[in-house]
């Protein structure tokens, strides 16, 4: 048994997020977890929400309530989301709680004590029309780099280079739109990340297993143009981490805090700690998942998240880690996903394009979503999320293969057996064919899941079903019922043990259809199949189950149709 550290991105506590952030790093993130938990380790699966910084404070100006109360509300509705899609976190917090206040603090006076912080006196663009500095997302503009003209202050959103307010071409204030901007000097705190560079460039060399997506990232960071900048860690703004030297005040630095992306990643210990107090349990209780001279020596760390994000996880915050000079985990494997697309263009959150959250568990319960998101992560290049090709997917994979499955096997033997698995006859050569099939199958599963290759695990365990349908096909136990009954028990047994391993295999995925087909066959038993042909038996003769209700319908061209319209334009 081994101890797995499974983080997800923190989602912007700015509104409900869409399919394309879901399936970008909370939702594979789960089925990691969900897998690793079945297969017998000891998982720790953290979330939270990111609530600092100029997202959460715009966001809250709109709707005219305090951030704070904006935050709070927000965590509630993006927490109830994340139960909808059963995202089985243990535990999902705030990077706005004391205990990250803290922890960014400590790692700050760290940070600062052993020489990696540089104090500048900086030019910041200041807006006179809003009487204040204009950070980050504050301020827009176009893209240097690739022309793009709603480029934010922090990044740009279409070539994700990491951007300062001053390097737009045409800014303007996000706050008011207005242009009549000023540069004014201010005092900032700055993460040495270039005296880290070599560092940092021996640890990426050494992860010669991560994904290509990540490594090279990475690598454009570390050596393209001036190579690794030393990056501003504090802001002029209200909400957030004040600035402080561990328990000290920072002379200087009063009335500002940290940047929103310093104390973020911190956030994925200091929701460890909240897990903690949580549940009543001590220090200990968390840092043996994060101090490696506390026992998280022994724990595998892997991190999921979009492309976007992987600047911050494969420098800044190892370069914050590393800084520390305490044995903090660092990474162990990062996971990195390209952009699911919508519909011909992109999702977004500003425009309110695509579809969100919340009106997907009104169409459809989460299911249909996970088996659809997941089956077409954006692994290798983006994704498009279309209407057409998810009816084909839940009618195909869902409705006709599994669900169609589960539907005649169970009626076909309620008619003719009753609602028991039948006795009499024993395995032939198709019966021997189909589970050695499944058993090849089965372990290359295990490897994709391993490897977090998460479509071809989808496709690996679609083909599962497949066989089975198949073999029920050819097998045909309604004819052989005609001609020899002991047969047909025998083929409708094995079909029903079948059913029970699929709830099995697919309960990542798939966690309420799994859930509804265990309280079917009526058993709990849901070992993992290490030696299939004893799973195909494990339920014996004479075991009582139940016809299930639908396990999956099917979505009619009607209802494709008027989905498509309503989600045509942008969220109202
Ligand atoms: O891109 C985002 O949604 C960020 N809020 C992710 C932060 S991940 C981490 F650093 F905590
Ligand atoms: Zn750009």
């Amino acid at each position: 048994m081994a101890r797995i550290l499974i983080t997800s991105a923190i989602p912007y506590i700015n509104g409900i997020k869409h399919l394309g952030n879901l399936v970008g790093s909370q939702l594979p993130a789960d089925l990691f977890a969900r897998y690793m938990r079945q297969r017998g380790h000891e998982v720790m699966f953290i979330c939270a929400t990111d609530e600092h910084g100029t997202p959460a404070e715009l966001a809250a100006a709109k709707t005219g309530e305090e951030v704070a109360d904006y935050c709070a509300r927000m965590h509630d509705v993006q927490a109830e989301l994340a139960r909808g899609f059963r995202l089985s976190f243990d535990h999902f917090g705030r990077s706005s709680s004391q205990r990250n206040h803290k922890l960014t603090q400590h790692f700050a006076g760290k940070l600062a004590e052993n020489g990696y912080i540089e104090e500048v006196t900086e030019k910041q663009v200041y807006s006179k029309a809003d009487g204040r500095f204009l950070p980050d997302r504050y301020i827009e503009g176009t893209c240097p780099n690739c022309g793009y003209d709603k480029a934010r202050g922090d990044q740009c959103e279409n070539c994700t280079k990491q951007l300062d307010p001053t390097d737009l071409i045409d800014p303007r204030s996000a706050i008011s739109g207005s242009t009549d901007l000023e540069v004014r000097e201010t005092k900032h705190l700055y993460l040495r990340q270039s005296a880290l560079k070599d560092r940092l460039d021996a640890w990426i060399d050494s992860k010669t297993d991560w994904p290509v997506l990540t490594t090279s990232i990475a690598k454009k960071w570390l050596h393209d143009g001036d190579g690794l900048q030393d990056r501003g860690i504090t802001r002029d703004l209200h909400w957030g981490v004040p600035v402080r030297k561990g328990e000290e005040d920072w002379p200087g630095m009063e009335g500002k805090v940290f940047y929103v992306w310093f104390d973020a990643p911190i956030e994925y210990i200091a929701a460890t700690a909240e897990w903690a107090d949580a549940h009543g349990l001590d220090e200990a209780a968390w840092r043996r998942w994060w101090r490696e001279d506390e026992g998280a020596g022994d724990v595998r760390y892997v991190q999921f998240m979009g492309k976007d994000n992987v600047p911050f996880h494969t420098l800044s915050f190892p370069a914050t880690i590393m800084g520390s000079g305490e044995p903090w985990k660092l990474v162990d494997y990062i996971k990195s996903f390209n952009y699911l697309n919508y519909a011909g263009g992109q999702f977004s959150t500003s425009q309110g394009r695509g579809v969100f959250m919340d009106q997907a568990l009104e169409i459809l319960p989460a299911d249909y979503w996970r088996w659809w998101l997941l089956s077409h992560a954006p692994e290798n290049s983006d994704s498009e999320f279309t209407w057409e090709n998810f009816q084909v997917s839940v009618n195909k994979d869902l409705a006709d293969v599994l669900g169609n499955f589960v539907s005649r096997v169970t009626k076909f033997c309620r008619s003719k057996f009753g609602e028991e698995v039948p006795a009499g006859g024993e395995n032939g050569p198709a019966e021997r064919a189909l589970i050695e099939e499944l058993t090849t199958r089965i372990r290359a599963y295990e490897g994709h899941m391993e490897a977090m290759e998460i479509r071809k695990a989808a496709g690996e365990l679609r083909a599962i079903w497949v066989a089975g349908n198949e073999y029920l096909q050819s097998a045909a136990p309604w004819s052989t019922f005609k001609t020899d009954t002991e047969a047909a028990a025998a083929q409708v047994r094995l079909a029903l043990n079948l059913i029970r391993l699929y709830a099995v295999l697919s309960r990542p995925f798939i966690p309420d259809a799994s859930a509804a087909l265990m309280t079917a066959m009526q058993t709990g038993d849901d070992s993992w199949p290490d030696d299939v042909p004893a799973a195909l038996a494990a339920l014996p003769a004479g075991h009582a189950f139940t016809v299930p209700d639908v396990t999956f319908r099917k979505i009619a061209d009607e209802e494709r149709a008027e989905w498509e319209a309503k989600f045509a334009g942008t969220r109202g």
